[in-house]
């Protein structure tokens, strides 16, 4: 323990750091020293002063590589500092990550400052004076050598528009600030945080364009800004991104012409532009997005599904409601071996079900309703073995219902309104396990239909007037005779 302590004292003394915590007899300070501002401990006022020489923001570009979470020290260069608050006890710091740790901790400090620190719902640790303390402060993670990783200020009450000092954390992988309330825009400098790999600011009430920088963030693979109010396009420079994976801006403004753009995004694998005001048509070269699993879009899109689509393999969920896309379903759609929804709900479809979606072994969930889908319901829908969802309700579906077995997981299936011209046989429709009897299909009007030419007379008020008619000339014609 002496031995231990002499020897970090030499090696502060020796780089003109006196570091506070080394007065400290490597006790507890990182809890103790929390009630900030109002101590009036000497060690402790002493650490900004001694601290502040060797700390310039613009300096601080640690290392060439400055996408890799930095090694440990260089076997060259002698530890500088044991003992930092949040990091293992036998961590020691060379002098460059402890600069670095405290340019973070400072920047932080500032966020806590012009974020509403003070009604955060949980601020731990974030006014403690100790401008090596932050690796130890609530919702703030660092990797083992003290570079900050993670912030994760997820509904902690925050206000205010977003920091601009991202140049302060080279080694920050994953930023969450999700549901607060958070204003303002995304300032461009964001992209300064070269390391960032996931951004969620979803549930905010951010605004303005989508900030074009983000595009030359090079390890960039998650973009979350759902549920805020920002318009205007998605930027082209987001095409860019090399290992974008994830991209979710449903629930805002967003406008214009359905990116074409988006068609370069090669390593995307989740899309979600619901609930915005895109118009137009999807590119139909959306095909050439080799690892896309999930598209997702409730906009004002027109035109026709794209064959392609079909060629996208990696495919499970299609979702693309209340909108007026036209045209047919393309069978192609029968190619998505790992396809488990697909809802195209609210739409202007025409045209008849491909008998290909039967192929979809996968399928959980498969909703047509509300469109002008005519034609019969194919009997291979019943080769849906994983069906627990259909619906193809409010359509003109015609011909006879299949005599088909319902899948046995189907639990929630819309038939009516549609316009079939019969129902299966009664020993079929009337069966539990049958797929008109689960799905409640109703014949009756077809039934009328059918007998139309048999009992009309009782509602045709045409035919009873003509029948009446009669019946009175004739009448008339047995009382002349009578009389
Ligand atoms: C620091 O002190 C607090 C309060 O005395 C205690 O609960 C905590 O376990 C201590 N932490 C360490 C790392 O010793
Ligand atoms: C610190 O101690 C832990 C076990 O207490 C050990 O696993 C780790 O390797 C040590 N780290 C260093 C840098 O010595
Ligand atoms: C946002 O602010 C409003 C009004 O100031 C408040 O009612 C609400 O709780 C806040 N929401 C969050 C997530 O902080
Ligand atoms: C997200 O935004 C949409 C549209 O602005 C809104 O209808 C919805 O309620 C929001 N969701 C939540 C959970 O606030
Ligand atoms: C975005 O909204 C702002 C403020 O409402 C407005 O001034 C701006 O013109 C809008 N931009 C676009 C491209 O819609
Ligand atoms: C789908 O992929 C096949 C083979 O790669 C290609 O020949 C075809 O043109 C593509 N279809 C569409 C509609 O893009
Ligand atoms: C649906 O298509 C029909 C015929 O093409 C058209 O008259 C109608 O306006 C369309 N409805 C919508 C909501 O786009
Ligand atoms: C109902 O249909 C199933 C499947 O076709 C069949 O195995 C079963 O015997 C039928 N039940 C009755 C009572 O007809
Ligand atoms: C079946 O359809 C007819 C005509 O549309 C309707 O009057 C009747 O109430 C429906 N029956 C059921 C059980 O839904």
């Amino acid at each position: 323990m002496k031995n231990r302590f002499w020897w970090i004292l030499f090696f502060s003394l020796l780089l003109l750091t006196v570091h506070a915590e080394d007065n400290d007899d490597d006790s507890n300070d990182s809890a103790t020293d929390s009630s900030s501002d109002a101590t009036t401990d000497p060690s402790i006022t002493e650490t900004p002063s001694s601290v502040d020489s060797d700390s310039e923001p613009s300096t601080s570009m640690p290392s060439s590589s400055a996408t890799d979470i930095p090694s440990p020290a260089t076997p060259a260069s002698p530890p500088a500092i044991s003992n930092v608050p949040g990091l293992a006890a036998n961590q020691t710091l060379n002098q460059q990550q402890l600069d670095q740790l405290k340019i973070s901790c400072s920047a932080l400090q500032q966020w806590y400052t012009t974020l509403g620190g003070p009604q955060w719902l949980d601020s731990t640790g974030w006014t403690n004076n100790d401008m090596t303390s932050c690796c130890s402060w609530a919702k703030v993670y660092c990797n083992p050598v003290g570079g900050v990783i993670r912030i994760t200020l997820i509904g902690n009450n925050l206000a205010g528009s977003i920091p601009s000092t991202f140049q302060s954390f080279p080694h920050l992988v994953h930023l969450d600030m999700s549901y607060n309330n958070l204003t303002g825009g995304i300032p461009d400098s964001i992209a300064a945080g070269l390391a960032i790999q996931t951004l969620n600011f979803n549930f905010n009430q951010l605004s303005g364009l989508l900030p074009a920088s983000l595009g030359s963030m090079p390890v960039l693979a998650s973009i979350h800004l759902a549920n805020n109010t920002f318009n205007g396009t998605i930027p082209d420079s987001w095409a860019n991104l090399p290992l974008l994976k994830t991209l979710d801006l449903s629930n805002n403004k967003l406008s214009g012409p359905f990116p074409t753009s988006i068609a370069n995004y090669r390593s995307l694998v989740s899309l979600s532009l619901s609930s915005n005001a895109f118009t137009g048509s999807l590119p139909h070269n959306i095909g050439i997005m080799p690892s896309l699993k999930s598209l997702v879009s409730k906009n004002q899109l027109t035109g026709p599904i794209p064959e392609s689509l079909g060629n996208i393999t990696a495919l499970v969920t299609i979702s693309m409601r209340s909108q007026s896309l036209n045209g047919q379903i393309p069978s192609s759609l029968g190619n998505l071996p790992n396809l488990q929804v697909l809802d195209l709900t609210r739409n202007n479809l025409t045209g008849s079900i491909p008998p290909q979606l039967g192929n979809l072994v996968h399928l959980r969930n498969l909703r047509l309703s509300r469109n002008a889908l005519d034609g019969a319901v194919p009997a291979e829908l019943g080769l849906c073995g994983q069906l627990q969802i259909l619906t193809l309700n409010y359509n003109a579906l015609s011909g006879t219902f299949p005599s088909i077995v319902a899948p046995p997981a189907l639990a929630f299936c819309h038939m009516q309104p549609n316009s079939f011209d019969a129902c299966p046989p009664n020993d079929v429709s009337m069966n539990y396990s049958s797929m008109a009897f689960q799905c409640s299909v109703n014949c009756t009007s077809a039934k009328h239909k059918k007998s139309e030419g048999i009992s009309v007379s009782s509602n045709s008020p045409f035919l009873l007037t003509v029948f009446m008619a009669i019946l009175a000339l004739i009448v008339q014609e047995a009382i002349h005779v009578i009389l």
